[in-house]
């Protein structure tokens, strides 16, 4: 450094006459000072999610599901999915800052190819019976009420053997995968994955009379914040938190809002839920979206069943969680 205090080069930046002088030699080097105000502070008192809460009717989707099945073709849609865009501007895709969600439908006898992808994803399985995934050539049953895991850069397709058409949910990390640029992508070589084993139980797949089981042998919440809960574990997808909650008509919750963002999806039930300053009745299949840091109140009208993804494990391990009760 020495020798560069003595470096003639540099005499003029060493000597400038002005602030206004340093700022434009910054502004020629690409450096902002720390001090200046920004149209965005680098640093806020305290979070504020740029997404909005939100809303998606699975009854509303069904039906145009219905219209997209009659409408394109697996030839040009193999996957036929409705994305829940938050209605914020300059969004058209994140359901809110970590997560996306769609709805999924397949026709019988339709098949969608295998590929794998570095985002994670899961299904929440509205409606099927017949359908199925296989995943790293473990094929699997999908049927009303499982939650099937796809681990991101795992090998996934999916067909369907039954009579009816079938619908799921669909929740991804992609905006984070986005956000911090590892996204890879591609097609299986040989267009649909072979198959190497068949098989009920699998560490892939939540069957929901076990889901329903296990809600029944969780202990009570003591916070009053969440209801029974249970986490399903998915160490291989470490960035999505997977929970089910079992609300039993007329519960409410003890308000709160935490530093984590939320997707809902109601697996049984009705009720009504108030998130920031915008409140959702919701019914079955229905989506909600969180925004962290939103108040979140929960009044069910129903025996309920909720499933939640989330990014709370991932906010944990970043040590940037944090919770507050509310009145
Ligand atoms: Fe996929």
């Amino acid at each position: 450094m020495a020798e560069a205090d003595n470096d003639p080069t540099l005499a003029g930046l060493r000597e400038l006459p002005s602030l206004d002088a340093l700022m434009n030699a910054l502004d020629a080097r690409d450096m902002t000072p720390g001090w200046i105000p920004r149209e965005r502070p680098i640093l806020t008192p305290e979070m504020h999610s740029a997404f909005v809460p939100a809303h998606w009717r699975y009854s509303e989707a069904r039906a145009a599901m219905q219209s997209a099945g009659r409408l394109i073709g697996t030839d040009l849609a193999e996957r036929r999915n409705f994305v829940m865009r938050n209605p914020v501007q300059g969004n058209d895709f994140a359901t809110l800052r970590t997560l996306i969600c769609a709805y999924q439908s397949i026709l019988p006898g339709e098949k969608a190819r295998s590929h794998r992808h570095s985002p994670h994803a899961l299904r929440v399985i509205l409606e099927s019976k017949g359908s199925f995934s296989t995943v790293n050539g473990e094929k699997t049953p999908m049927e009303t009420g499982d939650i099937v895991l796809t681990p991101g850069w795992s090998w996934h397709g999916h067909g369907h053997d039954g009579a009816e058409q079938a619908y799921w949910f669909d929740g991804l990390d992609v905006p984070l995968t986005q956000l911090l640029e590892p996204m890879f992508c591609e097609d299986h070589p040989d267009g649909w994955e072979a198959v190497d084993t068949v098989t009920d139980h699998s560490p892939m797949r939540f069957i929901w009379s076990e889901t329903l089981a296990a809600l029944a042998a969780a202990p009570a919440d003591e916070t009053g914040h969440f209801g029974t809960t249970i986490t399903l574990p998915a160490p291989t997808m470490p960035s999505i938190a997977l929970q089910v909650h079992q609300w039993p008509a007329g519960w409410t919750n003890r308000p709160y809002r935490h530093a984590s963002n939320m997707v809902y999806v109601v697996m049984q039930g009705e009720g009504q839920s108030t998130i920031g300053d915008r409140t959702f009745s919701w019914s079955y299949g229905d989506t909600i979206a969180a925004p962290a840091w939103n108040r979140i109140s929960h009044q069910a009208s129903a025996d309920t069943v909720m499933f939640c993804m989330s990014d709370e494990a991932l906010m944990r391990w970043a040590h940037y969680y944090r919770i507050e009760a509310l009145a």
